[in-house]
């Protein structure tokens, strides 16, 4: 079932949770929501579900208005972050409630609940009451209740947030598998964890203060973030933000940063309008920046090194360029067992993945040809 939502905008009081959001989510896609603690995202979720109303705006569920469509009328499950099943009725019991509400026959019901439990791998856990359950087994059983009623649209609140990290790397896999599985359901997954968005969206919607700031796939979010908020929010480490300058020179424009130059060269056909002096935001990612031994072939500069954080396969590197700027880098561990904290090491950025953005606005300024729509 196909999802378009129209302009919505809710208020509580004087808080604007949502302040025209449109978003159009194909059916059986799973699409990501993320936005940082407070941007909307349940409010949204809920508005979409039926158990909240919009001040304005609308939603369509497989081309239907719903506005006047009762809640369960709309073919729509919800799991909310904190999943409460029923303490004193078993895996059983909790998965089969749904239908029993709607008086399925029993043999029915026996067949369902067991093709859910063995979906969500929870067939060992039948008789049991959900205090026996670990974390995950709880959550997959929230799930379960949820997909029970074969709902064509799930939607999904941050339903990993309160289980710990091996768990929730476990079950993003799990989401994955059941995504597939179901087939022709939509699902809408609400998180702030970029990891999440990023792993498990088809597209990911990034929320910011109520509204939707940009809509894209995982690789174009990373590559080309469409502002500097979300270029901070996609990626791990954050990408290093930092002022820069535009100089002319004799061979061209150049934009300088505190501890080098950068060829503005590729961005000629939006910055040739800004005049030398003009303010930027300069983006580099963790990931493009490399120790040198030899000679560099994009731009350089020598860092100390006064952290390292070594996480098994890469090592995090805070660094300070030219003993000012503090900067972040990762490295394969095979690159950065042999650097120490204040080891001085030569420096340099894979010129193709600086991104670059308007200082005011923090609006992206796109490489020559890559412009929206071209
Ligand atoms: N029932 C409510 N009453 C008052 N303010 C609310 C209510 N629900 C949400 N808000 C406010 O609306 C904003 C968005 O909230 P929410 O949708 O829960 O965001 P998220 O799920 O992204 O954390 C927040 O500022 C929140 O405090
Ligand atoms: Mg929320």
């Amino acid at each position: 079932m196909d999802v378009t939502v129209s302009d919505l905008c809710r208020n509580f009081g004087r808080v604007a949770a949502l302040q025209g959001v449109s978003l159009a989510v194909d059916a059986g896609e799973f699409f990501a929501i993320l936005g940082p603690s407070g941007a909307g995202k349940t409010t949204l979720l809920r508005i979409v579900a039926g158990i909240e109303h919009a001040d304005s705006g609308s939603v369509r569920l497989g081309g239907q208005d719903v506005a006047s469509l009762p809640v369960r009328a709309r073919n729509t499950a919800m799991v909310f972050q904190t999943f409460a099943l029923y303490p004193h009725l078993t895996t059983f019991e909790n998965l089969a409630y749904p239908l029993r509400e709607q008086r399925t026959p029993r043999a029915e019901i026996a067949r369902r609940v067991n093709e859910v439990a063995e979906m969500l791998r929870l067939s060992h856990t039948l008789a049991r009451k959900p205090g026996t359950l670990s974390g995950g087994e709880q959550q997959r059983c929230a799930i379960g209740r949820a997909l029970i009623r074969r709902p064509r649209l799930l939607l999904l609140d941050e339903p990993l947030t309160n289980l710990d990290a091996k768990l929730r790397h476990d079950t993003r896999a799990e989401f994955k598998r059941l995504h597939r599985e179901l087939g022709s359901t939509t699902i809408i997954y609400a998180t702030p964890d970029q990891l999440e968005a990023l792993s498990m969206g088809q597209r990911i919607g990034v929320l910011r203060a109520g509204r939707i700031v940009q809509v894209d796939t995982p690789d174009a979010l990373y590559r080309t973030p469409g502002d500097d908020f979300v270029a901070g929010l996609v990626g791990d480490p954050p990408i290093n933000l930092l002022p820069g300058t535009l100089r002319a020179t004799h061979s061209g424009t150049r934009i300088d940063l505190p501890f080098m130059g950068i060829d503005a060269g590729p961005w000629h056909a939006v910055l040739d309008g800004f005049g030398a002096g003009t303010r930027l935001t300069v983006g580099l990612r963790p990931q493009a920046i490399r120790p040198v031994t030899a000679e560099p072939d994009g731009p350089a500069f020598t860092a100390r090194v006064f952290l390292t954080e070594p996480l098994g396969d890469v090592t995090i590197l805070d660094i300070l360029a030219h003993g000012e700027t503090r900067l972040r880098m990762v490295l394969p561990q095979e690159q950065a067992w042999r650097i120490a904290v204040d080891d001085t090491i030569d420096c340099t950025v894979d010129a193709d993945q600086i991104c670059l953005f308007a200082h005011e606005t923090g609006t992206a300024i796109p490489r020559d040809g890559t412009a929206a729509g071209g």
